[in-house]
């Protein structure tokens, strides 16, 4: 049998961690396939969380607890994972939080998933039969429903509709290979980058709702300021989409250059200067996207170089499918609305057409998934 151990980080949860802890108990005795391990991961909390746990652990063999100094969230879990690598050999850990936000029933469908073939659960409370709390302010609904959105949006990846919250289950060999990197996110933000460092290492995640409830005892040890900052930070600098859409900017620059140096100062032709500066950008972005928007997707890495040049015509003819569909819509909108807002159609194309359209084919055609 393979054994899943719940990860429990707790910073002064004396209050809630003792029904939690007897409820996993009750849920895990119905599990039948599968060993459950609990590891408490402690920050020395003052309140005598340790203790309790400790107490509890006398009667029950496979409840465990570290201690550990009051680090953050994300540096919890890391303590968690490694420990539990070393000592409680899991095919599958889960994070969940001790506060009774997480319902300790939901644990057999986040196995029932893993059967199934996932690599990485998530817990989401924006699919349908999911939810946050009723009693949330409209501040805090907002707030947790506009930040999901954001990330969603920020990393062009909407079948995942919840990047934050804290209850998942996770397969070993994603912690392992990930781990290290992780260790850069100390605080709340670590969920969301393992999300992301677990998508672009190709994992199968899947998601099952859950119903999030608000914590009755204790208080949130988050700094909303400090997260918003660091999400939006880590959004940006991690986004395939953001540099995709970076990339084309440049290209944009560059095709616009060259087309000027060409066309205003050497005088060449206009279809000549055309042809040199629209190739000379996709040829730009081709290799900035190889090497940086889409990088762990490298597609040379498999079948070298012949896979490349084949890769190289697909962006090519993909490009060259944006510049046809640009100079249709912007000569149907001049047509029918007139030249006078020619910039405003522009724009507008480019931004609700062509980037979808070609970030949508690279990703299907020429950076495939695992590619
Ligand atoms: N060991 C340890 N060390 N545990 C911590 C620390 C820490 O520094 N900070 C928080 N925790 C524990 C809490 O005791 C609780 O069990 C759990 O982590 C979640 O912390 P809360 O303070 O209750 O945070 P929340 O309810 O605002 O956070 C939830 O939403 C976040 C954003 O959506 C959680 O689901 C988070 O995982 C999620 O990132
Ligand atoms: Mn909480």
């Amino acid at each position: 049998m393979k054994t899943a151990v719940i990860i429990l980080p707790t910073y002064n949860e004396s209050r809630n961690i003792k029904e939690l802890l007897n409820r996993i108990i009750v849920v895990s005795k119905k599990i039948e396939d599968w060993i459950i391990k609990i590891l408490v991961v402690d920050s020395s909390s003052p309140d005598g969380t340790a203790e309790i746990v400790k107490e509890m652990g006398k009667y029950n063999k496979s409840l465990h607890i570290i201690s550990t100094e009051k680090s953050g969230l994300g540096q919890a879990y890391i303590d968690g994972f490694s420990y539990c690598m070393e000592n409680l050999n899991p095919y599958v850990m889960f994070e969940m939080d001790a506060d009774l936000s997480h319902n300790p029933d939901d644990i057999p469908a986040f196995l029932n998933k893993i059967q199934d073939g996932a690599d990485f659960v998530v817990g989401s409370r924006y699919i349908k039969g999911g939810s946050i709390p009723k009693n949330w302010g409209i501040d805090r609904k907002i707030f947790s429903i506009l930040g999901n959105l954001v990330i969603r949006f920020g990393f062009m990846k909407l079948s995942i509709t919840e990047w934050t919250n804290g209850y998942r289950a996770i397969k070993t060999w994603l912690v392992k290979e990930h781990i290290d990197t992780l260790r850069g996110y100390t605080g709340y933000v670590f969920q969301v980058a393992f999300l992301d460092n677990a998508i672009k290492s190709g994992a199968v995640v899947k998601e099952i709702p859950v119903n999030f409830i608000d914590r009755v005892e204790g208080s949130s040890k988050i700094d909303s300021f400090e997260y918003i900052y660091q999400t939006l930070k880590y959004v940006f600098f991690h986004s395939t989409f953001i540099k995709f859409a970076i990339v084309g900017g440049v290209g944009f620059i560059i095709d616009f250059g060259i087309s000027f140096l060409l066309i205003e100062i050497i005088t060449t032709a206009v279809w000549l200067s055309t042809i040199i500066s629209a190739e000379t950008a996709i040829v730009s972005n081709f290799i900035l996207n190889n090497k940086w928007s889409f990088k762990h997707k490298k597609i040379s890495r498999k079948s070298g170089r012949k896979s490349f040049i084949w890769s190289f015509l697909k962006f090519n003819i993909i490009a060259s499918g944006s510049i046809i569909i640009q100079t249709t819509a912007m000569t149907v909108t001049t047509n029918i609305f007139g030249l006078t807002y020619w910039y405003i159609y522009k724009v507008l194309i480019i931004t609700l057409v062509i980037i979808p359209y070609s970030y949508f084919f690279y990703n299907k055609l020429v950076w495939k998934e695992n590619g």
